[in-house]
């Protein structure tokens, strides 16, 4: 079967750009220009069969990223697999704000694939990260990512900061925020239940975090759910912290 013809199929099965970048990501190709030229190519029955198993996986719901093993973050394509969460884009805000605090010493808790601290690192090549997860798994990952990127950062496993020493200019957190009672939790069964969900309201380790961190930054960004951040702004202006602004996910804190 030649590469248009497959595309039709694949097409009634699920979104056409994901049957692209599967089918692009099977014959080895970046660019989705090669579909004007090649239309008549035929398959390999190897490469047919991978192409299959993707597509069945894509309509089961897997997410792309995890298919293709890929998902861009802050202009660049981290490498993810099922033990990490899938870099999303109003983390990017994180970036944003963190660039303009000038921090010259940086942590990221619960790095994940590492794209918050590999990108910190990447914007800002003067500060210092290190970044830090409970999963060794994630942090296998993270330090791959680390290495493909020429990103010299260090990587701890610690649960939240008992494991760090030091004060910081500034702490970026995009912690596990999701409760287990919210109702639209039936998209994310694919991702590690380690990097989604959180006690109390999901607020339980952002809390943890906020108190651990008091009197040791300068600065603390912390990712959470819209509806979480009224709450997380009173707890953290009780322990030391002075609210500076937000946008939807993202909240900056100047600490002591
Ligand atoms: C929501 S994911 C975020 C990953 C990454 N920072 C990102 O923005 O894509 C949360 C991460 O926190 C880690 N984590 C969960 N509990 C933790 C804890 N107690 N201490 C440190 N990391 C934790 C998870 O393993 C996961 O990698």
């Amino acid at each position: 079967m030649n590469v248009d013809s497959l595309l039709r199929q694949a097409k009634k099965k699920i979104n056409s750009l994901d049957s692209e970048l599967i089918l692009l990501n099977v014959l080895g190709e970046n660019d989705r220009s090669f579909f004007a030229v090649h239309g008549d190519q035929v398959l390999s029955s190897e490469q047919l069969k991978k192409f299959e198993e993707m597509v069945e996986k894509r309509e089961k719901g897997v997410p792309l990223a995890y298919i293709l093993g890929i998902k861009e973050f802050y202009g660049r394509d981290f490498r993810v697999s099922t033990e990490v969460l899938v870099p999303r884009p109003e983390s990017e805000t994180i970036i944003d704000f963190a660039k303009e605090l000038s921090a010259e010493k940086i942590i990221d808790v619960g790095t994940g694939s590492g794209c918050l601290g590999i990108s910190l690192k990447l914007e800002t090549p003067g500060a210092d990260v290190l970044a830090t997860d409970i999963s060794e798994d994630a942090l296998k990952i993270a330090r791959e990512n680390a290495k493909n990127f020429g990103a010299d950062i260090e990587f701890l496993e610690s649960n939240l900061l008992e494991n760090v020493d030091g004060e910081f200019d500034l702490i970026v957190a995009n912690l596990p925020y999701v409760s287990r009672d919210w109702e639209w939790t039936s998209g994310i069964e694919f991702e590690p239940e380690l990097a989604l969900f959180a006690e109390d309201n999901g607020l339980f380790l952002i809390k943890e975090l906020i108190k651990q961190a008091k009197g040791q930054t300068k600065h603390l960004i912390l990712e959470s759910d819209t509806s979480q951040q009224k709450d997380i702004v009173e707890f953290a202006e009780k322990n030391g912290f002075k609210f500076i602004k937000k946008d939807n996910f993202v909240t900056v804190f100047k600490g002591k």
